[in-house]
């Protein structure tokens, strides 16, 4: 096992634990991959289309926000189709773009890319893991761009550590994000249960890894999929639960589940522009500027330090 060293450290680690839990950055696989970008179509997941409808319709007034010669640090910068609206719209006054991704290949691929289409623009990809301590080139009146609302997968002090150690190590001042806000639960709900079963799917190919990759036994039909909306905390809350008293071997080692007991794959935090604004305090960032769509689903928030 010694090639999934840390997928098999945090999978043990996490499910050795009470309540068990699994890290969502796991669930991005080649497969996991491809089942959200199948999410991001289904006309119940609002997120992905709203958020870069915002993009699209206030990119021009984003830009002027962010202003002249501004260097956009983005950490999971993926394929970097986000951050096209707001560089059309800043043209020559964005002086350089550093995404972040710990895919290397597609990382190399993009920056190249942008480069050709952005010849103003200094494109300086960073290859790294950004859980792992890594070091970047500092930049010049940055923003760190963070759409996506990935920031309401983290517990709030690993978030507030997470958007600290990015503004602290890039030197950014800015801080310009996605995020989802607090509405009606049955929207919610489906957003996150769809009835085509592709949430299940991607949850479920946890497992399916955990099989694949560390020669577990795990029989996927006596785990179901849960979903729930708690008001409380304001937050989806996703749950691979055992049907049955069982145990599982994973690399080695046993893990026993008692009837009905959950593993948690992934918290989806909600927000107002209130509850955000006192999270973002926290990172010494106040805010600025807001774009929200017509049915205030979702923001992008730019804050500053
Ligand atoms: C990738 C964290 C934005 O929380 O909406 C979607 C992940 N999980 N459906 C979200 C997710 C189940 C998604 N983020």
């Amino acid at each position: 096992m010694a090639a999934n060293n840390e997928f098999a450290r945090s999978i043990l680690d996490g499910l050795k634990r009470t309540p068990k839990y699994t890290e969502p950055r796991w669930l991005y696989d080649a497969v996991g991959a491809k089942l959200f970008e199948a999410i991001c179509e289904l006309d119940t997941y609002y997120v992905t289309r709203v958020e870069m409808s915002i993009l699209n319709a206030h990119a021009a007034d984003i830009a002027d926000a962010l202003g002249e010669g501004v260097s956009i640090v983005e950490p999971g910068s993926g394929a970097a189709l986000k951050v096209r609206p707001i560089l059309d719209a800043l043209g020559p006054r964005a002086k350089a773009y550093v995404p972040i991704d710990i895919a290397a290949g597609q990382l190399a691929a993009t920056a190249a890319e942008l480069g050709k289409r952005y010849p103003h623009l200094t494109v300086s990809p960073v290859a790294t893991n950004f859980f792992a301590p890594f070091t970047m080139p500092p930049v010049d009146n940055g923003v760190v761009f963070f759409p996506g609302s990935t920031i309401g997968n983290m517990p709030r002090e690993s978030g507030v550590e997470f958007l600290n150690r990015m503004l602290d190590r890039s030197g950014a001042t800015r801080l310009l994000i996605g995020f989802d806000l607090v509405k009606d639960k049955a929207v919610l709900e489906l957003a996150y249960d769809d009835p085509a079963g592709v949430t299940r799917a991607f949850k479920m190919n946890v497992l399916h890894r955990i099989n694949r990759e560390l020669g577990a036994d795990i029989d996927l039909r006596t785990f179901e999929f849960e979903s729930l909306y708690n008001e409380t905390s304001q937050a989806i809350e996703m749950y691979l639960t055992s049907k049955i008293g069982q145990s599982v071997h994973i690399a080695g080692e046993t893990i026993a589940f008692a009837a009905n007991e959950r593993i948690s794959t992934e918290d989806s935090r909600k927000y107002t522009l209130e509850s955000f604004s006192d999270f973002a305090a926290a990172c010494g960032l106040k805010p600025v500027q807001s774009w929200l769509d017509d049915d205030q689903y979702f923001a992008l928030m730019l804050l500053s330090r």
